[in-house]
C-alpha cells in the first residue's frame, strides 16, 4: 500500500477499530480455541480477561504456520476493513534452534555470528508465521543478581551497540517484504538494566549524564540500524515510570534519537503505573501512557476500556490516536501483510527450515565461541580423548542448556554434555552426583566411586535456568550449596577436577575455583551446547571467548564494572598501604574476572606497541600498531582491545573505556601487526551542561588482552596541529 491509501484507511477507522489496533493480547482473546500460549507475565488479576479484545490488532507468544494462519484467516473473515493481524513474539537467540544466551553471545566478540544468529532465528520464525520479535534487548548491566543479565551482551556501551546493530540487521535483514525476516524490537527504553539492588522491576535511578553516557547509545545505535518498534521499560527514570515517561519516549525517543516506528509497552505496564503510584486508576493510566506516546498497550485494558472516554472529554485528541495508529499501519504495510496476511508462515516451509543442519552448525559454532576459559592450571585441559573422565553434576545429563528465554526451543532437540563427550571419547562415564538444589547421599557415593577410577573429574555444575532471566534476581549469586558439597566430595579423592559451569549471570566462583583446576565458562550454550562444550573439552576447538561482564568476587563487591569512574581517593596498588582510600577491607577494588578475560589453549604475546606520535589531533588521529604472536602450541583467536581514558575531564571520566578491538586468528609462531586508529571523538563526553564535546589534553591509550592486562602509552590531543 502506498501512504496515502494508509492514511485513507485510518480515516475510515471508527474510534474502537483504531483502539483495538493499539491493544495486544494473546491468542486466546482473539479465538477461544487458542491457549494462552506463551505467557510472559502476570495473567490473572490484569483485568484483560474480563474485556472483548478479539478485534485487538496484534498477538503475542503463539507461533506455528497453522495455528498462526488459522488465527489469522478468522480474524480476516471478520475484519470490517480487512487489516491483518501483526503476530509477535520474544525470539531472543533462537527460535527452534537455540543459540547462546545473548550475554554467552557477547562473550564471542563476534557480531558477524550474532547477526547470523539474528538471521537464522528470522528465517526460522518467519517460517512458523511470526512478524516481530521483542529483540534485541540491549539494556546495558552492572549487576549480576539481577537474572535479565543473560538477555543482555554486557556492561560495555560500545559492545552493546555493536551488538545491537548486529541483531537488528540479521533479524530485519534488507527489507522487511522479505518473508524471511522478523521486525526487530529493541527493549527495554530505557536502562531497565540498573534495577537498585539488581531485584527485577524495582527503582532505576541513574543521573541524565550516565544515561546519555552510557545505557542510551545501544538504544540509539538500534534505532539507527532501522529497528522498527521499541518496548517500553517497567522501572522509573527520574521517577516516571517509563511507560508513562513523556519526556523520555516523546522527548529523547523520538525528538533526540529520531525513532519513527512502533512504542510497545512491556506486559501490563500501562496499569502498573497504578502500583507505581503515578495514576490513580486504570484511565488515568490509559491517558499517561497515550499521552508518553505509546502506541500499543501490551496485556491489559485501559486502553481499550478508556481511550474512547478520554477523547469524548477532549482530554485525549484523535489526532495522537491517528498518529500512533497510522504508525502501526505503516509497521504492518512494511511487512506486507496487506498483500499477504500469511506472509511467511508456510507448513512446508517450516519443515524444511527449523533445525535446519546449517543453523545447527552455527549454532554449535557460536556456543564454542561464546564458552569463557577461566582458569587451567598445569594446562589440564583439553583433554585427551583416551583419558578416563568421569562427568559427575545435576548438567552432565541435562537437557536444560537453553536458558530462560528460549520459549520455543524443545529439549528433545537440545544436545547434552554427555552425549557430546561420549559422541568424541568412549572413556567416559556420567552420573549425576546431586541436585541442583538437592544433596543426595546414594548419588555421592556413586559419584566418588566412579571419580576413583577416573583419571580425571569434569564437573558439569550450574544454575536452572529459572534461576535466571525474567523475575529471576539472586541476592547470592554462588553455586548452591549441594554442588558445593558434590564438588568437596569429589575434590577429596585428589583428581585433577574440570568445573564447565551452566549459568546465565557472573556467580561468585571463589569455593568452586578452589576446588577445581579449570574452569569454563559455559553460560547456557543452546540446542548445540554438549557439541560445542565437548569439543572444547577435547581441544577440538580452542576456547575463544573474553568477558563482557565482569566476576565479582563476592555479592558485596557488586556493581563493580571496568570502566567505573575515579574517586578522590583511588586505591593505589593491591595492598592495605593506606587506610584512608577508597577500598574495602576484605576484598580487592578489581573483580575476580574482569572485562575482557579469558584463556586459551595457546598464549599470545603482545609486543612493539607503536603510536605515530606524542600527539594528535581532531585532523590527524593517532595511529597505535602493536604485534600479537601466538606463542603457544595449538592456533587460536585472541581478541585484541583498544582502550583509552581521558584523565581531565570537565566531569569525571572513567579509567578505562573500549574503544575498539580486532579477532585475531593466529596458526602457532604466527605473528599479526594489528593496527587501531585512535581519533578525537574517541574522547567525546558529555559536560556539565550535557553537550557532546571532546577537550584537549593528556589521554592515555592501552592495548591488551583484557581491560587489566594491558600495555600503554600516555599521549596529548590537541584541538588542531598548530597546537
Ligand atoms: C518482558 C519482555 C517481553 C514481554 C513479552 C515481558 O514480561 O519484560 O522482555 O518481551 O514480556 O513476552
Amino acid at each position: 500500500m502506498e501512504e496515502v491509501q494508509l492514511t485513507e484507511l485510518t480515516g475510515k477507522m471508527t474510534l474502537d477499530e483504531k483502539i483495538e489496533q493499539m491493544t495486544q493480547v494473546t491468542a486466546a482473546f482473539i479465538n477461544k480455541e487458542y491457549s494462552e500460549g506463551a505467557v510472559t507475565g502476570p495473567f490473572a488479576g490484569m483485568d484483560i480477561a474480563k474485556v472483548d479484545a478479539s478485534g485487538a490488532g496484534s498477538v503475542l507468544g503463539e507461533a506455528g504456520a497453522a495455528k498462526l494462519n488459522k488465527l489469522q484467516k478468522t480474524y480476516m473473515d471478520n475484519h470490517r476493513l480487512q487489516i491483518p493481524l501483526l503476530f509477535m513474539a520474544d525470539i531472543i537467540h533462537g527460535y527452534k534452534t537455540i543459540f547462546p544466551v545473548p550475554l554467552a553471545i557477547g562473550c564471542s566478540w563476534d557480531t558477524e555470528a550474532a547477526e547470523s544468529s539474528a538471521r537464522i532465528a528470522a528465517r526460522e520464525a518467519a517460517a512458523s508465521g511470526l512478524h516481530v520479535t521483542f529483540s534485541p534487548m540491549v539494556d546495558l548491566v552492572r549487576d549480576p543478581r539481577w537474572g535479565r543479565v543473560m538477555e543482555s551482551t554486557g556492561e560495555d556501551r560500545l559492545l552493546n551497540s555493536l551488538f545491537a546493530e548486529a541483531f537488528v540487521r540479521g533479524y530485519q535483514g534488507e527489507n522487511l517484504k522479505e518473508t524471511d525476516t522478523l521486525a526487530a524490537c529493541v527493549k527495554h527504553f530505557a536502562a531497565y538494566g540498573a534495577p537498585e539492588g539488581g531485584r527485577d522491576y524495582n527503582t532505576v535511578d541513574v543521573s541524565e549524564r550516565e544515561l546519555y553516557e552510557h545505557y542510551l547509545p545501544a538504544y540509539q545505535a538500534a534505532v539507527d540500524a532501522g529497528a522498527n518498534l521499541v518496548m517500553t521499560a517497567f522501572n522509573t527514570i527520574d521517577g516516571i515510570p517509563a511507560t508513562s515517561n513523556q519526556p523520555l519516549l516523546r522527548g529523547k525517543l523520538r525528538e533526540e534519537m529520531n525513532f519513527n516506528g512502533v512504542v510497545i509497552s512491556d506486559w501490563g505496564a500501562v496499569q502498573e503505573a497504578i502500583p507505581h503510584g503515578v495514576a490513580e486508576n486504570k484511565r488515568e493510566a490509559a491517558k499517561k501512557s497515550a499521552l508518553a506516546g505509546v502506541d500499543i498497550e501490551m496485556m491489559t485494558p485501559c486502553y481499550l476500556n478508556h481511550l474512547k472516554e478520554l477523547i469524548s472529554t477532549g482530554e485525549l485528541s484523535e489526532g495522537l490516536l491517528d498518529e500512533a495508529v497510522l504508525r502501526i499501519l505503516q509497521l504492518k504495510n512494511k511487512l506486507g501483510l496487506f498483500e499477504d496476511p500469511y506472509r511467511g508462515g508456510d507448513e512446508e516451509k517450516e519443515r524444511i527450515t527449523l533445525l535446519h543442519d546449517t543453523h545447527k552448525k552455527k549454532a554449535r559454532e557460536l556456543a564454542a565461541d561464546s564458552c569463557v576459559l577461566l582458569k587451567n592450571k598445569n594446562e589440564v585441559l583439553p583433554l585427551k580423548k583416551s583419558t578416563r573422565a568421569v562427568l559427575i553434576g545435576p548438567f552432565a545429563s541435562s537437557k536444560d542448556l537453553m536458558g530462560a528465554w528460549s520459549i520455543y526451543g524443545e529439549e528433545k532437540d537440545v544436545v547434552s554434555l554427555t552425549e557430546g563427550m561420549t559422541s568424541l571419547s568412549s572413556s567416559v562415564v556420567t552420573t549425576e552426583g546431586s541436585g541442583i538444589h538437592s544433596t543426595n547421599e546414594a548419588l555421592l557415593e556413586e559419584a566418588r566411586n566412579k571419580a576413583e577410577k577416573a583419571d580425571v573429574v569434569v564437573l558439569a555444575l550450574g544454575e536452572h535456568s529459572e534461576m535466571s532471566g525474567e523475575a529471576g534476581s539472586r541476592s547470592q549469586i554462588t553455586l548452591p550449596q549441594a554442588q558445593i558439597q558434590l564438588a568437596e566430595t569429589v575434590a577429596s579423592l585428589g583428581k585433577p577436577i574440570i568445573t564447565v559451569l551452566f549459568n546465565g549471570r557472573p556467580l561468585d566462583l571463589n569455593q568452586i575455583l578452589n576446588l577445581s583446576d579449570a574452569v569454563l565458562e559455559a553460560w547456557f550454550p543452546g540446542s548445540e551446547g554438549g557439541h560445542a562444550v565437548s569439543e572444547l573439552l577435547y581441544g577440538e576447538r580452542n576456547p575463544a571467548g573474553r568477558l563482557t561482564m565482569s566476576f565479582p568476587y563476592n555479592t558485596g563487591q557488586i556493581p563493580v564494572y571496568y570502566n567505573h569512574y575515579s574517586t578522590g581517593r583511588p586505591k593505589k596498588s593491591g595492598t592495605l598501604e593506606d587506610r584512608f582510600l577508597s577500598q574495602y577491607l576484605d576484598v580487592p577494588n578489581e573483580p575476580m574476572f574482569p572485562f575482557g578475560f579469558g584463556l586459551s589453549y595457546t598464549s599470545f604475546t603482545y609486543k612493539n606497541m607503536t603510536l605515530s606520535g606524542h600527539t594528535f589531533t581532531e585532523e590527524e588521529p593517532m595511529e597505535v600498531t602493536v604485534d600479537i604472536t601466538n606463542s603457544g602450541s595449538c592456533r587460536g583467536r585472541e581478541v585484541v582491545q583498544l582502550y583509552t581514558q581521558d584523565l581531565t575531564g570537565e566531569v569525571v571520566r572513567p579509567v578505562n573505556e573500549l574503544k575498539d578491538f580486532r579477532l585475531v586468528m593466529l596458526d602457532p609462531g604466527e605473528t599479526e601487526t594489528v593496527h587501531f586508529l585512535v581519533d578525537a571523538t574517541m574522547f567525546a563526553y558529555y559536560h556539565s551542561d550535557l553537550s557532546w564535546s571532546w577537550d584537549p589534553g593528556t589521554v592515555r591509550i592501552r592495548v591488551g588482552r583484557n581491560s587489566e592486562d594491558t600495555q600503554e602509552a600516555t599521549v596529548t590531543l590537541t584541538k588542531t596541529s598548530k597546537g
